[in-house]
């Protein structure tokens, strides 16, 4: 595999919610011509995409007051593999939760921790149903990401 990902939003749903957040990030990392952007579920994602992503958007509910199962399954699968060449790559976290999402989100940032990846947009929570001003930030991160790509700054 050697192709080019420089979005690569990757994405847990069981009911729907966080699909749609995760492809309005996508959408409007597609706003750059330039930018390739890929959008994956957590499960379908591997090794080699993490290698090969240049940004990376982690889209997860909240199950139990973590992480949903499958993007910590991502983790673990890949960790070993691809941590030393993730060092450096920015990331962003997007959240979908009934009422909460503190848990997620930090259970995903102290596993980045490790990876050491570098925050360039501040997380974003998404509470109780989603609505189009949701969609609309969601898609607003994916615009920054694509814009701060394009200039070669993420
Ligand atoms: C098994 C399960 C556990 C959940 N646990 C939490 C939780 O701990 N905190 C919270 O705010 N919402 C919780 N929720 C609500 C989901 O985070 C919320 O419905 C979210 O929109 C689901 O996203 P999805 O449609 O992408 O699966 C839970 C939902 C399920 C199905």
């Amino acid at each position: 595999m050697n192709e080019t990902i420089d979005l690569l939003v990757v994405y847990h749903s069981q009911s729907g919610n966080t699909e749609r957040l995760a492809q309005a990030v996508a959408d409007g990392g597609c706003t750059v011509g330039s930018v390739v952007v890929r959008l994956m579920r957590a499960a379908e994602t591997n090794a080699d995409h993490m290698r090969l992503a240049r940004c990376l958007v982690l889209c997860s509910p909240e199950y139990f007051g973590y992480m949903a199962g499958a993007v910590k399954d991502l983790f673990d699968r890949t960790y070993e593999q691809v941590r030393e060449e993730m060092v450096g790559k920015s990331y962003a976290v997007v959240i979908c939760a009934g009422n909460d999402g503190t848990g997620a989100l930090s259970s995903i940032e102290r596993i980045i921790a490790g990876y050491k990846l570098r925050k360039v947009q501040p997380p974003i929570i998404i509470r109780g149903d989603v609505s189009s001003e949701h969609i609309e930030s969601c898609r607003e991160l994916g615009r920054t990401l694509a814009a701060g790509i394009d200039l070669g700054i993420y």
